[in-house]
């Protein structure tokens, strides 16, 4: 995707949006905010247990725009995709009426962020529109949460700085949608940067802008399109199962675990699973910050090698892999002008991220799209901002 192409998308979505709010409110909105969706380049299933994350904004956004509207009433419209349009509301924070999670399920991540929002908001008037795609791991949640709140926030006048942006967002996610989640994906999505990659330490909430200048080399991100239909229990499982471990260790989180303390762990007979999540945990903090260090030295070789080795764990020691996933590493791993590859988010689905040649990109999709079993959609991952509001 090209810098035009992707500025088109946005003011394509800001049109669509006000139109959208003049036909249904019969009023121009008063302001308007989009946030991003993110990949994560390396760190997985780190973010939880305090260690370091490497992810970067995406050139898709969520796009929200709003008004006031002097009741206690929160109205939404959402278009879909599809081009579906869909219609909730429930009270604001100011209204006698608790604000409670619920159907329908998308409401919830702005249900949370209203409920969150500091100082309470009355009632306002929103149109969502988005391009981040939906259910592939690339955080559409966050973007939903990041913009409404950036948005609340110029309605309101209320600012906060990012950080405590990211972590009232976290909040909303983890009370309403009930996603225990990590801070990267809300961090990221307020706090993106173009052509950076941002290295984030879960623990102090610092971070370090990384300039992703990759020369002859590119990020191609494959989208497996797959989305397993999994309890909802495996994600606060591997949490609960990491904070086992570093409770054995007498550790606040495995942050500060070594690998030597693996030893301690076995002496304990702790359970098996534990400890190959506890592995996965300590070393992948370590590749996340190799792969920091020697992407400012531009040693793109090792940073491939990390990648495979980041996959590798998360298929076998962690086991948030599935097969669609592990089949698009496999047809990657030793194609020409791939240095590395590895799926990124969750897991169970979503998507891989290859660092290859520029040249050959056009041929690895050639390959994938006849070698794997579904049905693939790709881009090449393009560094972009953060959270911002748009100018109407
Ligand atoms: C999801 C969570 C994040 C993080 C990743 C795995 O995207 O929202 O907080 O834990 O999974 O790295």
């Amino acid at each position: 995707m090209s810098n035009e192409a992707i500025a088109k998308g946005e003011a394509a979505l800001l049109r669509q949006a006000r139109d959208k709010f003049v036909a249904v409110f019969g009023r121009q909105p008063a302001a308007g905010a989009c946030a991003p969706g993110r990949v994560n380049l390396i760190g997985e299933h780190i973010d939880y247990c305090e260690g370091f994350v490497l992810p970067v904004a995406l050139p898709f956004v969520t796009l929200i725009v709003g008004s006031l509207n002097n009741t206690t009433e929160c109205n939404l419209v959402s278009v879909l995709g599809t081009g579906e349009v869909v219609t909730t509301s429930f009270p604001s924070s100011k209204s006698s009426v608790p604000l409670v999670p619920g159907a329908p399920a998308w409401a919830n991540y702005i249900k949370g962020v209203v409920a969150n929002f500091p100082g309470g908001v009355g009632g306002f008037d929103a149109v969502i529109v988005s391009d981040v795609p939906m259910g592939a791991g690339l955080s559409s949640s966050a973007a939903i949460e990041v913009a409404t709140f950036t948005l609340l926030e110029a309605l309101t006048g209320n600012k906060v700085g990012p950080v405590q942006k990211a972590k009232l967002c976290q909040k909303a996610e983890h009370e309403f949608p009930g996603m225990p989640c990590g801070i990267m994906d809300q961090y990221i999505v307020t706090m993106g940067k173009k052509d950076h990659a941002l290295l984030i330490d879960c623990r102090s909430l610092e971070s370090q802008q990384i300039p992703m200048e990759l020369g002859d080399l590119a990020v191609l991100v494959t989208n497996s399109n797959v989305k397993h239909q999994l309890t909802g229990s495996e994600y606060p499982q591997r949490r609960a199962q990491c904070q086992e471990a570093a409770d054995r260790l007498g550790l606040p989180s495995l942050r500060d675990a070594k690998v030597e303390d693996l030893e301690k762990l076995k002496a304990q007979k702790v359970d098996e699973v534990v400890l190959m999540r506890a592995r996965h945990v300590i070393e992948e903090i370590a590749r996340t910050e190799e792969v920091g260090r020697v992407m400012k030295n531009k040693d793109f070789k090792r940073v491939g090698e990390l990648f495979y080795q980041s996959h590798d764990s998360l298929s076998q020691l962690m086991q948030v892999s599935c097969p669609e996933l592990d089949q698009i590493v496999d047809i990657m791993r030793g194609a020409p002008g791939v240095l590395g590859a590895r799926m990124t988010g969750g897991g169970f689905g979503g998507c891989v991220v290859t660092l290859a040649k520029k040249s050959e990109i056009e041929n690895l999709k050639k390959l994938v799209l006849s070698q794997y079993k579904g049905k693939p959609i790709f881009f090449v991952s393009q560094p972009s901002d953060g959270a911002r509001l748009v100018k109407l």
